[in-house]
């Protein structure tokens, strides 16, 4: 069976065609991106309409290119997979209108998908796919959870971000800093040459004895770093001030030491809740495996850190490719046909749709 996804839920247009198989993980034929990143780096952030134009500029080039990498054609596609939410509903509308106007056309069914599900099984587009059951640590610009997972569609939440996502955390932190959206891999960048000890900052809830988080704290207690180094530097009262919008730029005035060892501080600060509740979930669920998905995912320190502590503890990790760490149409297909194939979900042959910009993994 093929299936034909298409994301569209934030500033990423992607499309994917995988292949269902009896047996074994299905298989990723083609898969194109186009992100919008440069659209909205001058806003300092989505700006949603601008994302819902450009996904419509953007999703039949990129349908066209899909089928021309994988050399099949439209009516070979049995059945066309969207994501349903959670995400901007303008730009979830128009994945789910494309998807359902080509499958009206096609005579094919449809399947809505969750975009969380999507990052969750993005592991099996990877040459090492995990195993069921494992926990799972989702960490996106949107969303910050840990989540038992027994097998497809089958998401216990074991503890989630009370207010702003790990995402939201470097991104916000590195606005302060004067860099580019989305700030996390630009931070993580700066980071590089830091001390990650040179600034105490907060570890939120790190001590709460269950497993949520909470980031909004952080990012103050970066501003007033930030602030702090800016006058010591011999800054001004009222540019220091400035600082709080993230668009004064005058941060980047700093020696790069210092703001490379502010980016490491803030980065280890998040870095070490990740890492001490992940632990807390294996623990706690007895399991030996753990899959990290989502595009903070992409953190080397993340990963370094948990790649070592996990290795100590006889836990296997496993992560989707770099490149789909990010959002993409490829893990949209693959958890559309993940489903399909797993017996647990039939496409539908309703072409009447809707989008669900909150939605929450469990109920899905
Ligand atoms: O999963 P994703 O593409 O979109 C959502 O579904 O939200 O994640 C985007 C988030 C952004 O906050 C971005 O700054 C962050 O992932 N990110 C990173 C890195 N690469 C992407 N954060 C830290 N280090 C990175 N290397
Ligand atoms: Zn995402």
């Amino acid at each position: 069976m093929l299936v034909l996804g298409f994301e569209s839920s934030c500033d990423e247009t992607g499309v994917a065609l995988v292949r269902t198989r009896t047996q074994g993980v299905p298989v990723l034929l083609a898969h194109a991106l186009h992100s919008q990143i440069g659209l909205h780096q001058a806003f300092g952030g989505v700006v949603p309409e601008l994302a819902s134009r450009d996904h419509i500029r953007r999703v039949l080039p990129l349908t066209q290119e899909v089928l021309t990498q994988s050399g099949c054609s439209l009516a070979q596609v049995d059945v066309v997979a969207f994501t349903r939410g959670p995400g901007l509903a303008g730009a979830l509308l128009v994945g789910a209108g494309v998807a359902c106007a080509m499958a009206a056309a096609l005579g094919k069914p449809v399947l809505g998908v969750h975009h969380l599900e999507g990052h969750l099984l993005s592991p099996f587009l990877s040459e090492d796919p995990p195993e069921f059951p494992f926990v799972a640590l989702l960490v996106s610009g949107g969303h910050t959870q840990l989540m038992r997972v027994e097998g497809v569609g089958r998401y216990e939440l074991m503890g989630e971000t009370i207010d702003d996502a790990a995402g939201e955390a470097f991104d916000k932190s590195a606005k302060l800093m004067g860099l580019a959206y989305p700030g996390g891999p630009l931070l993580a960048d700066l980071a590089f040459n830091g001390n990650p000890t040179a600034y105490a900052l907060p570890r939120p809830l790190m001590h709460s004895g269950n497993l949520d988080f909470s980031f909004a704290g952080l990012k103050t207690a970066v501003l007033v770093q930030a602030q702090r180094l800016f006058l010591a530097h011999g800054g001004k009262a009222q540019e220091a001030r400035e600082l709080a919008s993230g668009m004064s730029g005058a941060f980047s005035q700093l020696p790069l030491a210092v703001r490379g060892d502010l980016a490491a501080s803030t980065q280890a600060a998040i870095v070490e809740v990740l890492l001490k509740k992940s632990l807390m979930a294996l623990h706690q669920s007895g399991l030996k495996r753990l899959v990290v998905a989502g595009g903070v995912g992409a953190n080397r320190s993340l990963r370094e850190q948990l790649n070592t502590a996990c290795a100590e503890r006889g836990v296997r990790v496993h992560y989707p490719q770099l490149q789909l760490c990010t959002d993409n149409g490829a893990m949209i297909a693959m958890a559309a046909a993940m489903r399909l194939q797993s017996g647990n979900q039939t496409a539908s042959n309703s072409y009447a749709f809707d989008v669900k910009p909150r939605w929450p993994l469990s109920r899905s």
